[in-house]
C-alpha cells in the first residue's frame, strides 16, 4: 500500500518544481516518471518497458525487486534500524569478516561509510594520518565522487564545480594506449613509459610530502580503461619505493563487475587500500567502504 498517490502528470510537476538533478543543466531537463523495476527491467508510468542495459548507475549488479534482499532489509529495520557507531552489532560484525575473508590478504579492517566519494574521503584521509603527509595523486581520467574532497581527486571535468582546488591534490596522465597517440610495441612497453612518467613527476612533486595514489583499478565512467600488462605492478613498485600509500577506488569495479568480487584480484597486486560501494548493496540501501591494510 502507498501512502500517497500521484498522477504522471503530479510527479513530473513537483519534480521539476522542487528537485535539482546531479550532472544535469536543470532548466530545460524533461526526466522519464518511472514507477516500478523488477529484474533486468524497469516500466515508465505509460506502462512501457525498459531493458535496464546500464544496471542504472553501473550499481543494481543483482537487478530490481530481489525479494530475499528485500525480506532482509525489512527484518533488519524491525529489529534494529539504527545504533551509533560507538557499539558492536551483529551485522556490521559479520558483513566486515566476511568482507576481509574475501579481500586481497593483505586488508586488515573496514570502515563503512554511505557511499562512494564518502568511502574515497575516509580513504584519503586515512593515508594523511598515516604518512604525516598531505599530497595526493590520482589521475585525469578518472571519477571519485563529487563531494569536495572526492571532487578534488577527480580528474575529469566534473571537478571543475569544486575548483579552485585543495591544495596537494596532483593529477598525472592515464595509461590510456587508445589516444595516446604513441605508437607502443607492446603493452609492457606502454606501462613503462606511463610509469616512468609518474615516477618523474612524484620527484618532482617532492616524494616525501606525497601520502596516497588513487587510482580506478580499472577506469569506469571515463573510457572503460583496463590497465596495461605491468602497469598496476608498476605503480605498486613507486608506491613501496616511496612510502605512498596505493588506495584502488574500486566502487563501480568492485563486487563481480570484472569476474572477481575485487578487480584487482585480477592482478597480482595488493593496493594498501580498496574503497568501494554500489554494488555491495546494489542500489538497496547505501554503503560504502574503506577497507585498508594498516587500519
Ligand atoms: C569509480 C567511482 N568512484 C566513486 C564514485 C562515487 O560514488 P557515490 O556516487 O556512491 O558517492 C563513483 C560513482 O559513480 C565511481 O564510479
Amino acid at each position: 500500500m502507498r501512502a500517497y498517490e500521484l498522477t504522471k502528470e503530479q510527479i513530473k510537476d513537483y519534480d521539476r518544481k522542487y528537485n535539482l538533478h546531479s550532472w544535469s543543466a536543470n532548466g530545460n531537463l524533461d526526466p522519464l516518471v518511472i514507477t516500478k523495476a523488477e529484474g533486468i527491467y524497469f516500466w515508465d508510468a505509460d506502462g512501457k518497458r525498459y531493458f535496464d542495459m546500464s544496471s542504472q548507475l553501473v550499481n543494481s549488479n543483482i537487478g530490481h525487486g530481489n525479494k530475499k534482499v528485500i525480506e532482509a532489509i525489512k527484518a533488519q529495520a524491525e529489529r534494529l534500524a539504527y545504533i551509533a557507531p560507538s557499539y558492536a552489532v551483529d551485522v556490521r560484525s559479520e558483513l566486515a569478516r566476511r568482507i576481509v575473508e574475501i579481500a586481497p590478504d593483505n586488508m586488515g579492517k573496514v570502515f563503512f561509510t554511505l557511499g562512494g566519494a564518502d568511502a574515497n574521503e575516509n580513504a584519503v584521509k586515512m593515508a594523511r594520518m598515516y604518512t604525516g603527509r598531505y599530497k595526493v595523486f590520482s589521475r585525469y581520467r578518472s571519477y571519485h565522487g563529487s563531494t569536495m574532497g572526492a571532487g578534488n581527486i577527480t580528474g575529469e571535468p566534473r571537478r571543475f564545480a569544486c575548483e579552485p582546488g585543495l591544495v596537494g591534490y596532483v593529477k598525472f596522465f592515464d595509461p590510456y594506449l587508445y589516444r595516446s597517440g604513441i605508437d607502443f610495441s607492446s603493452e609492457e612497453e606502454a606501462s613503462r613509459y606511463y610509469v616512468d612518467k609518474l615516477r618523474e613527476q612524484i620527484i618532482y612533486e617532492d616524494p616525501s610530502s606525497i601520502a596516497a595514489i588513487v587510482l580506478e583499478t580499472v577506469t569506469g565512467s571515463n573510457g572503460v580503461i583496463i590497465p596495461p600488462k605491468g602497469y598496476l605492478e608498476g605503480v605498486r613498485k613507486i608506491c613501496d619505493e616511496f612510502g605512498i600509500m596505493m588506495i584502488c577506488d574500486e566502487v563501480m569495479v568492485g563486487w563481480g563487475r570484472t569476474g572477481e568480487y575485487f578487480a584487482i584480484n585480477n592482478w597480482n597486486v595488493k593496493p594498501d587500500m580498496i574503497t568501494f560501494a554500489k554494488g555491495i548493496t546494489c542500489g538497496y540501501a547505501p554503503l560504502g567502504k574503506t577497507g585498508g591494510n594498516p587500519l
